[in-house]
């Protein structure tokens, strides 16, 4: 008798096992741009490959706080190539980044999305993840303090992240209420 609910309580837990499985959020985000690298930890053990996500950023050479922003976002996964081009206003523009969206830098990725300003990398992860229909990209419009690239000391300005619309019009995608949701 008691072997027997022994059974069936292995046979329930490995059921648990199996659906908790299927709820992991996927390791690998499917765009053609994501390679994987071996993370070797602290133990010298490998640990599970990690998406790498290859983009290109556009800013200015002198401009400190994207080169900080850039380091955020190569801590979190992405590998970005630089560009410092004559007329960063101009391609804001040609890529239909209307003035109160803009910011310092302009992240383009594979697929064509922008990504303008101190945007959180989870975001850009969550976006990339599933790309919302007719967005252009996401944007956090000119510089809020404390956040990724910001940082000044325990300084924090709550701020939004918008969603770009090729028609030149955005829509809130997520909300920064404190530091601690950044990351
Ligand atoms: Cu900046
Ligand atoms: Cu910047």
């Amino acid at each position: 008798m008691n072997y027997r609910y022994c059974f069936i309580g292995t046979v329930l837990s490995l059921g648990v096992l199996a659906c908790s499985e299927q709820n992991k959020a996927p390791v690998i985000l499917e765009t053609s741009a994501v390679r994987s690298v071996e993370v070797v930890n602290q133990h010298g053990e490998v640990e599970q490959p990690s998406p790498v996500i290859a983009m290109d950023i556009y800013k200015s050479p002198t401009c400190g706080c994207c080169s900080k922003w850039a380091d955020h976002a190569e801590d979190r996964g992405f590998s970005l190539t630089t560009h410092h081009p004559a007329d960063l206003s101009k391609l804001k523009s040609d890529w239909n980044i209307a003035p109160q969206y803009q910011s310092c830098h302009t992240v383009v990725s594979v697929d064509g999305y922008v990504f303008e300003g101190h945007i959180p990398a989870r975001f850009i992860q969550q976006f990339l993840a599933a790309p919302p229909a007719d967005a252009l990209g996401l944007s956090v419009p000119a510089m809020p303090m404390g956040s990724p690239g910001m940082e000044m000391g325990d300084r924090f300005t709550p701020y939004q992240i918008l969603l770009l619309k090729p028609d030149g019009s955005a829509e809130v995608y997520g909300q920064v209420s404190s530091p601690l949701e950044q990351y």
